[in-house]
């Protein structure tokens, strides 16, 4: 908690340790109120850093200490000095054992970083810098060490006690407690520590590597969870499978544990041999997770277990480099899901993600690069920006590199850099020395912030044959970033005859012609001209396809020919993307023009798209999804919140109504067959258009209507089904609704992570007094502001996903995160500061919202004893 302004943290003061730990043994004598820690730590200096001025300060929060020695001898007052961060040693040799005993106060930690309390379980979170809460070190990614831990603990109590590596000793002592010491031969930094206790069960499987090793596998749960860890498990050794065959990364380890956690403040940590989780990332029954969960716990495993390499056996020199490891591991995730699901719709929901949320984040107040050059606050950082553009970036390498180049940097990579702390140069440097290719100016991807916006304007002279495209690049000012250089941009383009079949590509000077399909440009300069020759009549582009780079792209193109993008671009992306546009199109008019009449010609499209049963369902409920009211406030200078929001409804009404009954025949045709629920991407594609039709079927009910939704929510076998009624009748209301909500909330009180749904749904429904629902169920019992799963699905979908209500003309909606800002920021600040985010964006408003919003931050910020978390979000949404 902080009086005087904090101060920020600077990539340029980056200084090389000055002294190295080789060797921890950690002794935890484990309790709830009081645990005690005694650390032993192998230090020598490090040859590679400058001499400072002889003492040598560790990092240390909340701990009390209760001993200290060197090599044996306990140290007098004299010689070394505590503060609210740190322990300062005075005098110390070159080489030396220290000694450490702490108390710390697991069930007073509700900041939930380093070692804390959740239901009856003990357990850690360390990244990025909670291990300072444990005990005194040198808490920074660039000091690895080998790590021994004993973990004591009444036995009754605590039957599970884990930690990372292998476990070498196991024993009972005296008084009913127990002991049991792991050892991680793998040298890691302070942030990748685990340790967990509790009475826990656990599912095993085992997985033989391709060099023939056998690897034990556990995932850990309360007990009334292990009939939910199927999935889970199954994800895993995909996983596993997948990263030896793409990636040739084995596992290291002979054993790899999941727990499971209810009090999570992420979704899940990489810890060496023992991640931990948000237990939504692994708990999945088809009656109690739907179809988007699955998903997300198939990324999320993958995700963790990709660490292991990238991550963990070469991690991050310092945090500024944390896109190093998660913009490279989220990339790595992506192209798994592709792999084992549908690439077209993988690639769909993972550019939704990143125009929805990174996008914004670019144009905001807190906009940052890929490696950011400072930050008060790193928990602040783990942002869209690091994660998605972090990935899109790796990706344009992939791509620029071709699938053999960049296995061969990545295999350099690994080679290279195994057991290293390194940089995102490092990582392109492999990328340069493996392919050929010069990244200098691709680098720039790292540095700039912002999303470059390019304009491209298309000629066609009939005469000559000649297609020319011009493409503008230009990337708006971000904080501290008045002015931008350009962007080495690979554009995948198309053009399509007028049958909708691919054209030659030719571009002028070339004797060849290529073959048919899309080719790759590079932009590299403000702007630069592509001729293409040989063509017999104008050409239909299709530009960006699957998306080469995290670019806005403008270019005037006629409705008529987004329809013929369509129908037939061979590009699955970008016939999704130009139905976004058509309808985005659309929407913004009907915005401006509440009069303006849809015309029948989107209603024709809309049905021949609806159709078509060609096709990948999944694929299609993503073409013939509207874009969200908070993507269309993106696209507008000033965010009308109640015009987006009506043009949302009639738009969706109106389909709902002129294609009744194709909706109606979409909707029994995808019945399931009454097989048992599978998790495929067939099964998942048709229950996402059929509770697609529903939903635009619902937007204005009949009788009959309203009876089927009532059917599905009553007798659905599936969780995607029951969830998708649910929230259907809830927005409709009345007595449907609230009979609804009411038998959901009965059947499945006993189940935290099903009742985070009734909390959502309601805290996301549009009607008029969301606000109070929101309140009213602020004092229900099963609320609390102690789990982060609940704050974010009750107040965290009210402020993100509820635009209209959320930003309700009367300021009400702005209060109220206010008020749960301050209210939270004393119990967790990393929660209380990513809640804070859904208001920065402030200067988007009309002037009455912009000032309400306003007051409310400088509310917050007049507050004393802010958090360091809240303090950065809240100045810099007020410079
Ligand atoms: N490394 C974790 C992951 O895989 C996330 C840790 C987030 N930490 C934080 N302080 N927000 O994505
Ligand atoms: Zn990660």
């Amino acid at each position: 908690m902080y009086r005087d302004t904090p101060h920020a943290v600077r990539l340029k003061d980056y200084q090389p340790p000055e002294f190295l730990i080789d060797r921890v043994d950690l002794h935890f004598e484990l309790d709830p109120d009081r645990t005690l820690v005694e650390s032993i730590l192998q230090l020598r200096r490090n040859p590679a850093a400058t001499r400072g001025d002889g003492s040598l300060v560790l990092h240390g929060e909340q701990l009390d200490l209760e001993a200290i020695e060197i090599d044996g001898h306990p140290l007098t007052g004299s010689e070394f000095g505590v503060d609210q961060d740190s322990l300062t040693l005075h005098r110390i040799p070159d080489r030396f054992s220290l000694l450490t005993r702490v108390r710390i106060h697991p069930s007073l930690n509700t900041a939930l970083e380093g070692l804390y309390q959740s239901g009856d379980m003990l357990c850690t979170q360390c990244e990025a810098e909670g291990f300072r809460r444990i005990t005194y070190f040198l808490d920074r990614p660039d000091v690895m060490a080998r790590f021994t831990t004993t973990l004591v603990a009444d036995k009754a109590r605590f039957p599970v006690l884990l930690s990372n590596g292998n476990p070498i000793e196991a024993r009972d002592l005296d008084g009913g407690r127990h002991l049991v010491r792991w050892e991680d031969p793998f040298p890691k930094p302070s942030y990748l520590f685990a340790l967990i206790a509790g009475d826990l069960s656990a599912i095993e499987d085992r997985f033989t590597t391709a060099s023939g090793r056998e690897v034990m596998l556990k995932i850990f749960v309360e007990p009334q969870n292990v009939d939910k860890c199927d999935h889970a498990m199954r994800s895993l050794k995909k996983a596993m499978r997948w990263d030896e065959e793409r990636f040739g990364r084995e596992y290291d380890l002979d054993i790899f544990m999941i727990v499971a956690v209810s009090h999570f403040n992420m979704g899940a940590m990489e810890n060496k041999g023992l991640n931990v989780f948000n237990d939504k990332f692994v708990l999945a029954r088809p009656d109690t997770a739907t179809d988007v969960d699955f998903d997300g716990i198939e990324s999320v495993i993958a995700h963790e277990y990709f660490h292991n390499w990238t991550g963990n056996r070469i991690t991050c020199r310092d945090w500024f480099q944390l896109s190093l490891k998660e913009g490279f591991t989220v990339y790595r995730d992506q192209e798994f899901s592709a792999d084992v699901g549908s690439r077209g719709v993988k690639r769909i929901s993972d550019v939704r993600l990143l125009r929805a949320h990174q996008f914004s984040e670019d144009a905001g107040p807190m906009a940052h690069p890929v490696r950011p050059d400072s930050y008060i606050e790193i928990n602040n950082f783990y942002t869209a920006t690091v994660y998605q553009k972090g990935a899109e970036v790796v990706r344009m390498q992939a791509n620029l590199l071709g699938p053999e180049a960049f296995r061969r940097a990545t295999d350099l990579y690994f080679e290279r850099h195994d057991g290293q702390a390194v940089t995102t140069e490092d990582f392109v440097r492999c990328m340069e020395d493996a392919s050929g290719c010069d990244l200098t100016q691709f680098r720039r991807w790292y540095e700039q912030a912002g999303t470059p916006e390019l304009t491209a304007e298309g000629e066609f002279d009939a005469e000559t044959g000649v297609y020319t495209l011009s493409v503008r690049q230009f990337t708006p000012p971000t904080p501290g970033q008045p002015e931008k250089s350009p962007f080495h941009v690979p554009l995948a383009i198309g053009l399509l005859g007028a049958d909708g079949e691919d054209l030659p590509l030719r571009l002028e000077g070339e004797s060849e012609v290529p073959r048919a399909g899309t080719r790759v440009l590079e932009l590299r300069k403000e702007e630069e001209r592509f001729r293409f020759v040989g063509l017999s009549a104008k050409p239909v582009p299709s530009l960006l396809r699957a998306f080469p780079a995290p670019v806005k792209l403008r270019f005037e193109q006629s409705d008529e020919d987004l329809m013929f993008l369509m129908a037939h671009d061979s590009d699955g992306f970008n016939r999704w993307d130009a139905a976004q546009t058509l309808m985005q199109r659309l929407l913004l008019t009907l915005v401006r023009d509440p009069d303006h009449v849809v015309p029948d010609r989107f209603c024709d499209a809309f049905r021949s798209a609806l159709l078509d049963t060609a096709g990948d369902q999944a694929l299609l409920a993503e073409v013939l999804t509207l874009p969200t009211e908070g993507y269309l406030a993106d696209q507008m200078d000033v965010v009308d919140v109640d015009g987006i929001h009506r043009a949302h409804a009639v738009l969706e009404r109106r389909i709902g109504e002129c294609l009744r009954a194709d909706l109606l025949g979409v909707y029994r045709a995808n019945a399931g067959d009454g097989s048992p629920y599978a998790f495929t991407p067939q099964a998942v594609g048709r229950r996402a258009i059929r509770n697609l039709a529903l939903h635009y079927l619902m937007q204005a009910p009949d009788a009959e209507i309203l009876g089927l939704c009532q059917d599905q929510f009553a007798n659905g076998d599936n969780m995607t089904d029951v969830m998708a009624a649910l929230s259907l009748l809830a927005n409709h209301g009345g007595t449907e609704g609230k009979a609804a909500l009411e038998a959901f909330y009965r059947r499945w009180s006993k189940e935290s992570l099903v009742i985070d749904k009734w909390f959502a749904v309601q805290a996301s429904c549009s009607r008029e007094d969301a606000l109070n629902q929101v309140l009213h169920l602020m004092e229900h019992p099963d609320f609390s502001l102690r789990n982060p799963n609940r704050v974010r699905s009750l107040i965290g979908v009210f402020c993100n996903a509820n635009q209209v209500r959320f930003h309700a003309p009367d300021g009400g909606g702005y209060r109220f995160l206010a008020d749960r800002v301050l209210e939270l920021d004393p119990l967790n600040p990393q929660i209380a500061s990513r809640l804070l985010k859904s208001m920065i964006r402030w200067r988007r408003f009309d002037r009455v919202r912009q000032s309400l919003m306003c007051a409310e931050l400088h509310r917050i910020l007049d507050t004393e004893e802010l958090s360091k978390d809240v303090y950065e979000v809240a100045s810099k949404a007020l410079e």
